[in-house]
């Protein structure tokens, strides 16, 4: 049975929350893929369909376990509210089940049992872990950051997680480990986002940062966020915040990390590399191709979306941890 959505009354249509410049043209360069018949199989749209909303909610999806974390006081405030978690959680990039923001439903299809990462390439001691065991490992603490899609929208989120150079310390690169990449699960009959699940697209969905990125203070592996286990259209169960940098950034549900000695390929930067440049830290003065990057729209303390316009901060306002990196 094929899934319709009736938007409630209270909710914008995505075009007019989105910057229609990038809703139109992520979605216009994917749907020119199509039209050039780039991959000819498109995931049936029966027999791979969620629960229906009416099965499951999306307080449901929110309301999982609590986790135990401090709060890094470092990072206990923000300069502005956090963004209400309703509305972060139904307002998402997950690519992998759909070109749409509202993918909450869809990625409940997300496969978490048996879940494991493993983390090897240029390291002494190469590590496979799962769930608790990254839990026993890694203390959990708490950090509320800002978040800066590079389609100009923004959100104040509270993560709950540990920093990536714990990892770094627990597998130990050798001298030749340059860069790392961190690899998204990817599975065709689970990730049903079909009009983009065409043969053409550089899946898995990977991201990358350079060595020194990936040990800086800031740069964090999300288990959590608001107080609880990450919901599934976040990119449960573990995902990547890098908050000087453009959300996409940000890989969802890893299985993999591999430290290497050269700059890995990524998903954005091998769909339209003139777009999405490997580095893409938050720029103001750096336009996107195709739109400015001097303000942002500010997903707020909801209840409903309300968007305020914002001045966008270089580093999205980390330059203080990361821009001797780039000196
Ligand atoms: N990770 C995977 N695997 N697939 C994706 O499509 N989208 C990225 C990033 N990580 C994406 C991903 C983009 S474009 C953004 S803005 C953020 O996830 C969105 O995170 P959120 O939905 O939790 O706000």
């Amino acid at each position: 049975m094929p899934f319709i959505r009736i938007p409630q009354s209270w909710e914008l249509s995505e075009s007019q929350v989105t910057l229609s410049s990038s809703y139109y043209n992520r979605r216009h360069f994917l749907k020119t893929l199509i039209g050039a018949g780039v991959g000819a199989s498109l995931v049936p749209l029966s027999g791979c369909q969620p629960k229906s909303a009416s099965q499951l909610s999306l307080e449901t999806t929110l309301n999982l376990p609590q986790l135990d974390a401090r709060t890094n006081p470092l990072f206990a405030q923000s300069d502005r509210p956090l963004t209400a978690r309703e509305l972060a959680g139904q307002y998402n990039n997950f690519y992998e089940y759909g070109g749409s923001k509202k993918i909450w439903l869809k990625a409940q299809k997300l496969p978490l049992d048996d879940w494991q990462v493993t983390v090897g390439g240029l390291v002494k001691k190469p590590r496979t872990f799962d769930l608790d065991g990254l839990k026993k490992t890694f203390p959990l603490e708490e950090r509320i950051y800002r978040f800066r899609c590079v389609e100009a929208w923004s959100m104040a989120l509270p993560w709950l997680g540990f920093p990536m150079n714990k990892l770094i310390e627990a597998v130990e690169p050798t001298a030749k480990a340059k860069f790392v990449r961190f690899t998204s699960f990817y599975d065709f009959a689970m990730t049903p986002g079909p009009e983009i699940h065409l043969g053409g697209l550089p899946w898995p969905y990977t991201e990358g940062l350079r060595l020194d990125e990936m040990a800086n203070d800031l740069a964090f592996f999300a288990l959590g966020i608001y107080g609880r286990e990450l919901p599934k259209q976040h990119g449960a169960p573990l995902r990547m915040v890098v908050p000087w940098k453009y959300g996409f950034k940000g890989a969802k549900s890893i299985v993999k990390i591999d430290f290497v000695d050269s700059q890995p390929a990524t998903f954005w930067n091998t769909l339209i590399p003139r777009e999405y440049a490997f580095e893409s830290n938050v720029n103001p003065q750096v336009p996107h191709p195709r739109w400015s990057q001097a303000t942002e729209r500010f997903v707020g303390a909801g209840p409903d979306f309300s968007w305020e316009r914002r001045e966008t901060l270089p580093y999205n306002g980390y330059g203080e941890y990361v821009a001797h990196l780039y000196t």
